[in-house]
C-alpha cells in the first residue's frame, strides 16, 4: 500500500465524556468490534473511584492501566483506528486537553437521562478552539431519558454546534425498541438479551405498513419525529462536519453494544484522516515526505526503580521509522530510538515504521517534555500543547533539607511530564504549584517520595487565577509589574504570571491596564 493510502485509511481519535455518561463502556465495545479485545470487561474502567481520592496505591493502578490503554489501534474494514484514551477524572483534565491536541476528530458521549453536564461544556470548548470535527454520541437510551429533541436543542445551545441526527430512537427506557438509522435506512431493532452483532433490517419506504410488524403502534410515532427531524435539521453536510461546525448525532446504549456498529461504520467513512498541523513555522502536510512528529503526553513507568517513562509522539508527516537520526528540536541534538512501540490489538510491539495519524511510544529518561517537536532536520516547532490557567494553588516546601536536590529534580521532571504547573513567586522566590485539582498535589507528593525520595510540604495560598501578561507597551508593562510585585511570578519559561486573589481583583487589573493583554492559557 502507497503511503497516502496509509495516510487516507488512519482515523485517529478521542473519545470524551462527563464522567460516568459511558466512555470506558462504549470504548470497550468499539474494541470489541475491531478484535482488539475478545471479551467485555477487558478496558478496566480507568476512573478512580470517588472514595479512593487518598487511596495512593490506587492512583498508582490508575496510572498502570492508562499507559496500557492510552493508545489503543486496530484494524477494521481496511481503516487503522486508533483510539486515544483520555483520563476520565476531572483532576486530570489537563492530560485530557493535552491528548485532544494529537487527536483529528472526537467522539462525545452524553448521557441520554442527562444531557449536557459541565464537564462535556469543557471538553467542547477545547474541540471549538481547533476546530476538531465532533460526533455525538447520546448513551443510555436503555434507561427513562430526556425527550430526543430537547436533548438535540441542549447540545445545540449549551454545545453551541449545529447537530444533524443520523440515526433516531424509537422510545426510550423500558419501552426502547431501537433506533433508525437515517444514514443508511434501516432499522435496528433493540433486544437487551442479544449483544451480538445483528443485521440492520432495510426500510427504504418508512411508509410501508411492514413497519407495523416490527414496532407496532411506535411506527406512527417514528414516522411523525422523522419528518420533523428531516424538516427541522438540514441534509447531513460532510463539508460542515469537517470544519467542526456540525455535529452528527447517533442515539444507543453502549452496554448493551447498541447503536455502536452503526456508529462505527459511519465513523471511519465520513472521520477525517490525519489533517495539516499548524508549526510555529508553517503548516505541515501529512503527505510531504520528511518525518515530523510531537509528544504529546508523557507516561511515567510504574516501576519506581527504573525511572523512565514513555513519550507519545503524533506522526504529523512522513513516515517515521526505527533506528533513524531525528532532531530533537528543543535540545537540538539527533536521537534514533531503537525500541518503539505502538499498541496493536491491545498487544504493546516494536514497530518498524508507523505513518502520520499514529502515535509511537519512545522510551525515555528525561529527554522529552510536552510540547517537543521531531523533525528530520528542518527548524519546526508545533503549536497546539497550551497550558491552562490553574485552579489551586499552594506553596511546595522541601520537608527533608537533605534531599533538596532531589525534590528539585522530582519537582521539574514532574512539571515536564505536565503533572502540573511551577510557578517562582517574584516576591519571596518561593516555589508556587499550580493544579487543576486537588488529587494532582496527592500524585505530586507520592511519586516525590517513591520515585525521587524526597518529601515535600504544602502551604495553602488562596488565589483565584495565575494568567499569563504581555503587552507591547513596554512601559504600561513594567508599570503593572512594579505596582503589582508581590502578585508576579514567572512560569518555568521565564513568562510573567500575574496570580489574581480574586474575581474582583482580576476585573480592575484588566479595566486599569487595557494595555496588557491577559491570558487564561499559555499559548497566544
Ligand atoms: P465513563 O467512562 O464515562 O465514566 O463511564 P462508564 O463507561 O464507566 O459508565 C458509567 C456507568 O454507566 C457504568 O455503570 C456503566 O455500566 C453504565 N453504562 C454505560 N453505558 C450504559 C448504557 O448504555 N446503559 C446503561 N443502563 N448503563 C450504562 P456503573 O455501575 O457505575 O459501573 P460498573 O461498576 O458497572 O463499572
Amino acid at each position: 500500500m502507497g503511503f497516502k493510502e496509509e495516510i487516507k485509511r488512519r482515523r485517529t481519535f478521542g473519545i470524551v465524556s462527563h464522567p460516568d455518561a459511558g466512555k470506558t463502556t462504549l470504548t470497550e465495545k468499539l474494541l470489541l468490534f475491531g478484535g482488539a479485545i475478545h471479551t467485555a470487561g477487558a478496558v478496566k474502567s480507568n476512573k478512580i473511584k470517588k472514595s479512593a481520592t487518598s487511596d495512593f496505591m490506587e492512583i498508582e493502578r490508575q496510572r498502570g492501566i492508562s499507559v496500557a490503554t492510552s493508545v489503543m489501534g486496530f484494524e477494521y474494514q481496511g481503516y487503522k483506528v486508533n483510539i486515544l484514551d483520555t483520563p476520565g477524572h476531572q483532576d486530570f483534565q489537563e492530560d485530557t486537553f493535552r491528548t485532544l491536541t494529537a487527536v483529528d476528530s472526537v467522539i462525545i458521549v452524553i448521557d441520554a437521562a442527562k444531557g449536557v453536564e459541565p464537564q462535556t461544556e469543557k471538553l467542547m470548548n477545547v474541540c471549538r478552539m481547533r476546530k476538531t470535527p465532533v460526533i455525538v454520541f447520546i448513551n443510555k437510551m436503555d434507561r427513562p431519558t430526556k425527550d430526543s429533541f430537547d436533548l438535540l436543542d441542549e447540545i445545540e445551545e449549551q454545545l453551541k454546534i449545529k447537530v444533524r441526527p443520523l440515526s433516531w430512537p424509537i422510545n426510550d427506557g423500558p419501552d426502547f425498541k431501537g433506533v433508525y438509522n437515517i444514514f443508511d435506512k434501516n432499522l435496528k431493532l433493540f433486544d437487551p438479551s442479544i449483544t451480538e452483532i445483528e443485521e440492520g433490517i432495510n426500510f427504504e419506504d418508512l411508509n410501508s405498513p411492514e413497519l407495523e410488524n416490527y414496532i407496532g403502534n411506535d411506527a406512527d410515532v417514528l414516522r411523525e419525529e422523522l419528518e420533523l427531524v428531516e424538516g427541522v435539521y438540514p441534509e447531513f453536510d460532510a463539508k460542515e462536519y469537517l470544519a467542526g461546525d456540525l455535529a452528527p448525532v447517533f442515539f444507543g446504549s453502549a452496554l448493551y453494544n447498541f447503536g455502536v456498529h452503526e456508529l462505527l461504520d459511519t465513523f471511519v467513512r465520513i472521520a477525517p484522516h490525519p489533517r495539516p498541523k499548524d508549526a510555529e513555522e508553517r503548516d505541515v502536510e501529512p503527505s510531504e515526505e520528511k518525518f515530523t512528529g510531537f509528544v504529546f503526553k508523557i507516561h511515567a513507568n510504574i516501576d519506581p526503580n527504573h525511572r523512565s517513562r514513555i513519550a507519545f509522539v503524533k506522526i504529523c508527516s512522513g513516515t517515521f521509522q526505527r533506528n533513524t537520526n531525528y532532531k530533537h528540536m528543543r535540545l537540538g541534538k539527533n536521537f534514533k530510538f531503537s525500541s518503539p512501540t505502538a499498541f496493536m490489538a491491545s498487544k504493546k510491539e516494536i514497530i518498524e515504521e508507523a505513518y502520520p495519524g499514529d502515535i509511537v511510544g519512545i522510551p525515555d529518561t528525561g529527554n522529552f517534555i510536552i510540547g517537543d517537536t521531531l523533525t528530520e532536520g528542518e527548524d519546526l516547532h508545533f503549536k497546539g500543547i497550551p497550558s491552562f490557567s490553574p485552579e489551586i494553588f499552594r506553596y511546595i516546601e522541601n520537608a527533608d533539607p537533605m534531599k533538596s536536590k532531589q525534590l528539585n529534580k522530582g519537582v521539574d521532571q514532574l512539571m515536564d511530564e505536565g503533572v502540573a504547573q511551577l510557578f517562582t513567586s517574584e516576591l519571596n522566590g518561593r516555589k508556587i504549584i499550580g493544579t487543576v485539582g486537588a488529587l494532582q498535589f496527592e500524585v505530586i507528593e507520592y511519586r516525590l517520595e517513591h520515585e525521587y525520595n524526597a518529601k515535600c510540604r504544602w502551604e495553602n495560598l488562596s488565589m483565584y487565577k495565575a494568567c499569563w501578561i504581555e503587552s507591547d507597551d513596554k512601559e504600561k508593562l513594567a508599570d503593572f509589574k512594579k505596582r503589582k510585585h508581590n502578585k508576579m511570578a514567572k512560569d518555568k519559561h521565564g513568562r510573567d504570571v500575574f496570580m489574581a486573589d480574586s474575581p474582583f481583583i482580576l476585573d480592575m487589573a484588566q479595566r486599569d491596564f487595557p494595555e496588557l493583554s491577559f491570558h487564561f492559557k499559555s499559548e497566544f
